[in-house]
């Protein structure tokens, strides 16, 4: 059998310089686990609107189409905000989502101890916070249909609506049962059906969909009130699955209980593949941070727990994604630190490249 195969799309800013950690720690289980990738790199974003005039070639769709997952850096910088829509770097990346039809984001929060300082929150209402938001990336607000701005009696009216198919939420709640019945089966379900029709849909067929999960816990919750358990308790939650408008809400409030932007990581799957795997695209959830890029500072850890992600989630190696996260705990509790992770009492940051020594070496003491 070939080896699996990843497509590295570095992008802008930042992003080859995260991504440059990352191909190490690839390397490193090629050489030290036996787990050899077939790895093709290409560009995205600006770096490919620079080459080609376009910032997704349809060469590189057509390999993302093909590899086993795809592993992102991030895309974007003011050299090209002046572009026009059609040719901004963030197109790119749009187009993958949309092209992969990749339906569910998924979100972590983890709060490793070390950094439980970091957060707005109490220190003993976020350690050792682990959740995953299940956000629906495809439909939904963003995407249904009517939108636009009309004139209606004279004066405008902005329309958007809020569309659910019944198998649009069946693909994404079975996407997180498979997550929860992998974590601790334990699943809460989030909309408004006390005043949404589409929310009263996604309860009913979440609730269908749970037959087939008779071990999952399965909870429902409105989502305002699950914004405010977020912020008041959230070590309750392990898996939520939720539509896109409330999950972009939700996922970037309970990103920031655990700090740092650089250290957030992200997948987006799609559906199963002819070898069984979910069309997947791994990528940090910053973006591409001008204001640090070429300087050496960036931290490089929201990108290599990307790859934990790929590696639990595509590759089925919850062994070593265990292995990879707990070596980034490590090193947070040696503390080592980039500059990002800094309390303002000081001590000297260490660089892009030096974390991802530290990480690999704590990878070496792992074996
Ligand atoms: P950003 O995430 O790039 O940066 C926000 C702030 O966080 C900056 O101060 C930055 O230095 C810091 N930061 C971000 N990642 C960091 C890391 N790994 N280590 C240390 N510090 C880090 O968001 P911003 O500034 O709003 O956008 C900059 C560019 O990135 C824009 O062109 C935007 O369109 C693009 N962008 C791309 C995304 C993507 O590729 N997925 C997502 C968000 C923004
Ligand atoms: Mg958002």
């Amino acid at each position: 059998m070939s080896n699996p195969s990843l497509l590295i799309l570095a992008g802008d800013g930042i992003g080859p310089e995260v991504m440059a950690q990352v191909s190490r720690i690839i390397d490193w289980y090629g050489d030290k686990r036996g787990m050899a990738f077939d790895v093709s790199e290409d560009l995205v974003g600006g770096a490919a609107y620079d080459k080609h005039g376009t910032p997704l070639h349809d060469d590189t769709m057509a390999k993302a189409q093909e590899v086993d997952a795809v592993l992102l850096g991030a895309v974007g910088g003011p050299k090209y905000d002046d572009l026009d829509f059609s040719v901004k770097p963030e197109r790119g990346l749009l187009r993958l989502r949309k092209e992969m039809d990749l339906f569910a984001n998924l979100r972590p929060a983890q709060c490793f101890g070390a950094l439980a300082d970091f957060s707005s929150l109490k220190r003993e209402v976020v350690e050792g916070l682990d959740l995953m938001i299940v956000r629906e990336l495809t439909s939904g607000s963003y995407f249904g249909e009517p939108r636009g701005i009309f004139t209606e009696n004279n004066e405008r009216v902005g329309i958007n609506t809020q569309r659910y198919t019944e198998s649009e939420i069946e693909r994404v709640a079975r996407a997180a049962f498979d997550l929860a019945m992998k974590r601790n089966r334990k699943l809460c379900s989030m909309e408004k059906a006390n005043v949404m029709e589409s929310g009263v849909l996604w309860r009913e067929v979440v609730t269908e969909v749970s037959a087939d999960y008779p071990e999952v816990e399965l909870s429902h919750m409105y989502a305002d009130n699950g914004a405010m358990q977020l912020v008041r308790a959230p070590k309750q939650f392990d898996v939520i699955v939720t539509d896109n408008l409330f999950g972009d809400i939700l996922s970037d409030c309970a990103a920031m209980l655990t700090g740092s932007l650089g250290m957030l990581p992200s997948a987006s799957l799609g559906a199963p593949m002819a070898n069984g795997r979910p069309k997947a695209l791994y990528e940090p959830v910053h973006g591409s941070a001008p204001d640090i890029a070429g300087q050496g500072k960036a931290n490089p850890c929201a990108c290599i727990l990307s790859f934990a992600m790929a590696l639990r989630y595509s590759f089925d190696t919850g062994a070593e994604a265990d292995r990879l996260e707990r070596a980034v705990e490590k090193v947070l509790a040696d503390g080592v630190r980039t500059a990002d992770l800094m309390q303002k009492e000081g001590g000297t940051p260490v660089s892009t490249t030096e974390m991802g020594d530290a990480v690999i070496a704590a990878l070496d003491a792992s074996l």
